[in-house]
């Protein structure tokens, strides 16, 4: 994956076709361990909103690469007394060689990367959360053998995780189907963005009728109704979103053999039922490990592992 040398992740569609199958293919041949990568590198990682899956896979697969990690609270570095990013950014790039941000508008992610120019990666904004992307696709990949031709239904809030579902799935030849209420739907341009990608190639459906998009669907995938940042809303979207509950009734309209997903952190009885995240049909633990492996091959990706 030497063309990932350098370049940043900052939405899923930084990255072609060929470079999504190149790192699950590296993912893959890490888990199983067919493969092992020593790259002594510092990682940082700066998270302006809480996370355990993403802090901690990317801790782990750094060190499993054999380098270090600073965490960057915000709270307790510079960053959070306002220190102006255009100048956190050119001295972090002196310090660190690959730097993993959580943050809430796409525009500040931007601007750290124009101002630094080590990687730099999208570890979940508003819009969009690439690397559970690269995870999610992994985890479909393993259940199904491929990804073209499968359909994987999102129900729920057209958040971030919806986005970048749209735009992994155009890129991967995988169907996608987004239900959700209306005024809740997905941005338009994303939606827009999707369907260019795919070129016809694989469906992007965006839906009110969640019945309708299960239909027949080999991956159930949801998240939680309200993101981070949107707490004030949480109670208000609960009836809204209701008929969006992952639940039997539901289940019982996608393939027999189908799977069920979610990014987590889940809110049992809300948009998935216990029922549903402990069923037999539940990979939510493999999608968890799979941010590891999934990360891991990213990183030495942008660090030019060669
Ligand atoms: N799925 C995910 O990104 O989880 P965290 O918020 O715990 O990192
Ligand atoms: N949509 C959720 C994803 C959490 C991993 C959020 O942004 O809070």
């Amino acid at each position: 994956m030497k063309q990932l040398k350098g370049r940043d992740l900052l939405g899923t569609a930084d990255l072609s076709t060929a470079e999504i199958t190149g790192l699950l293919k590296l993912a893959r041949q890490l888990k199983t361990k067919e493969l092992e990568i020593e790259c002594n590198k510092v990682l940082g990682l700066l998270f302006y909103k809480a996370s355990t899956r993403t802090r901690v896979s990317f801790t782990v697969a750094m060190y499993n690469l054999g380098g270090q990690v600073i965490d960057l609270n915000p709270s307790v570095t510079q960053v959070g007394r306002g220190e102006p990013i255009e100048d956190t950014a050119r001295v972090l790039d002196r310090y660190l060689d690959i730097l993993a941000i959580r943050t809430f508008a796409q525009a500040d992610l931007e601007t750290f990367a124009k101002y630094a120019e080590i990687p730099i990666i999208n570890a979940l904004t508003d819009l969009e959360h690439p690397c559970q992307i690269l995870a999610d696709l992994m985890t479909v990949e393993e259940c199904f053998g491929s990804l073209q031709g499968q359909t994987l239904t999102y129900l729920g809030d057209g958040n971030n995780m919806a986005h970048s579902l749209l735009l992994g799935g155009a890129l991967t030849g995988l169907n996608i189907r987004i239900a959700a209420p209306e005024g809740y739907e997905p941005k338009s341009e994303i939606v827009r963005q999707a369907r260019e990608i795919a070129g016809g190639r694989s469906e992007i459906v965006v839906t009110q009728d969640p019945v309708a998009a299960v239909e027949g669907a080999q991956v159930i995938y949801t998240d939680v109704w309200a993101s981070m940042g949107q707490e004030d809303s949480a109670e208000g979207r609960i009836p809204l979103f209701q008929s969006y509950q992952v639940n039997q009734k539901l289940i019982n309209h996608a393939d027999s053999e189908a799977i069920i997903l979610h990014c987590l952190p889940a809110h049992r009885g809300e948009e998935i039922t216990i029922e549903a995240i402990e069923s037999d049909r539940s990979r939510v633990w493999d999608q968890a490990e799979n941010r590891m492996h999934a990360q891991q091959a990213l990183m030495a990706s942008l660090l030019g592992w060669d």
